[in-house]
């Protein structure tokens, strides 16, 4: 179609034995429409040639970090910038080690490195390779920090062992990959406003009442939407998070600053995910000077802070809401009622009395509350489950009848 542009897949070739079915794979997402470009590791050319590829892509192939293409002149990162998904197929046990350490010593796992786009990996290998510890350590990290593997499968290898490490096959391979493209936009031309981190409520110039919130979520479902094409507006409390790429950042302090930043914009996005653990309560005098020892109050009386999510959920014209319920006790009894109570579309709730998850930790295990039931998720990055959040978002948005 004229005006629109071609999905570019990256396609990475390295040195296993399954590397002559990526031609098949290859096929397979062009016969799907896709531009595909190919990369191989200095391995993979012994068991499949350059050639083959680029004249199965009619693209040039790329395989070493020092070629000489004028036309690209930093190949790494034109590269990388150009996919919108990555697939590596097969996946060697040394590639997914390299890329689970950050290394970057070829051109293939430098544009790894790069990439912005999503990482689906298709491991083949020995079976004794797979099981391994480390190649599992390897294949686990990279999960929680969001790659997609298409699990190998099980049968006679290569080598003539039976067990689990062979390639899966190539049409699942491409449904992966077209799954992660569709995901890959499916937030396009959406403004969704996410608020993170904990409010503070000053006591004084010094002091304050504040929680324990992290942000690390609401940074990560921000981060999330705008990989999937979104315009984002993050509103976020006190953090030490670095500004996700791409997205626009307001920093605010206090529960009445959060409220009038997001009360500001409410009227030009389409949903709100409102993970920040705004303070329910605040001082209701700030004493203008640093409150002596000597001079400790016995009690400091407190105001309640404006509700955010139940205000957004009264409004006639409300965007999507999707709330958030860190609860010690009750967490679905409680997370029901607060999906009723605010109007959300979608509550994520979570058990915060153990302290391995949930504020400041990187896993956490989250319930989704909609009105049609309650789904419990497995442990999982927060990384991942912003991923499953920004899966509902779309769906949400795409079809939601919101009144
Ligand atoms: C004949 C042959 C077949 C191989 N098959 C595999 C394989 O299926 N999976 C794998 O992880 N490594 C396999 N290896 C080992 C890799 O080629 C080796 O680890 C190499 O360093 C991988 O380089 P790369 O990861 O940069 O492509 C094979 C080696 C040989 C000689």
């Amino acid at each position: 179609m004229s005006g629109e542009r071609t999905t570019t897949v990256l396609v990475g070739v390295t040195g296993g034995i399954a590397a002559y079915k990526s031609c098949e794979l290859v096929r397979a997402l062009m016969k799907r429409g896709y531009r595909v470009k190919v990369v191989m590791t200095d391995a993979a050319t012994r068991f499949v040639t350059p050639l083959t590829f680029r004249t199965l892509t009619n693209e040039p192939v790329a395989a070493s970090l020092w070629e000489d293409d004028p036309s690209a002149p930093v190949h790494h990162i034109s590269l990388a910038e150009e996919a919108d998904v990555f697939v590596i197929a097969p996946c060697t046990a040394n590639v997914i080690a390299k890329i689970a350490q950050g290394r970057a010593d070829d051109l293939l796992t430098t544009a790894a490195l790069a990439t912005e786009a999503p990482i689906v990996m298709a491991p083949a290998m020995n079976v004794h390779m797979w099981r391994d510890e480390a190649t599992q350590e390897n294949v686990d990290r990279l999960r929680d920090r969001g790659v997609v593997f298409v699990e190998p499968e099980s049968g006679e290898l290569a080598c003539g062992d039976v067990g689990e490490g062979r390639l899966a096959p190539v049409e699942a391979i491409a449904e992966a990959v077209m799954a992660e493209a569709e995901r890959a936009q499916d937030l396009a031309g959406r403004h969704i406003l996410v608020t993170a981190g904990g409010t503070q409520e000053p006591i004084d110039p010094v002091r304050y009442i504040g929680n324990r919130s992290s942000g690390k979520t609401g940074f990560a479902i921000a981060d999330e939407a705008a990989r999937r094409g979104a315009r984002v507006t993050l509103v976020t409390g006190p953090t030490h998070l670095a500004d996700p790429f791409g997205v626009e950042v307001v920093r605010v302090q206090t529960a009445l600053q959060m409220h009038a930043a997001v009360m500001e914009r409410a009227e030009d996005v389409d949903a709100v995910v409102a993970s920040a653990a705004v303070a329910d309560f605040r001082p209701a005098e700030v004493a203008r000077g640093k409150i002596k020892k000597t001079a400790a109050p016995e009690a400091i009386a407190l105001v309640r802070n404006p509700d955010i999510l139940a205000e957004l959920g009264a409004r006639q014209e409300r965007p999507v809401l999707v709330g958030f319920a860190a609860e010690t006790s009750d967490v679905e009894s409680n997370a029901r009622h607060k999906l009723e109570a605010k109007r959300c579309d979608l509550v994520v709730a979570n058990d915060v009395s153990d302290p391995a998850l949930g504020f400041g930790t990187d896993a956490n295990r989250v319930a989704f509350v909609t009105r049609d039931g309650v789904e419990w998720l497995p442990m999982l990055s927060k990384r991942v489950i912003a991923r499953e959040i920004a899966d509902r978002l779309a769906r949400l948005l795409g079809g939601a009848d919101v009144e």
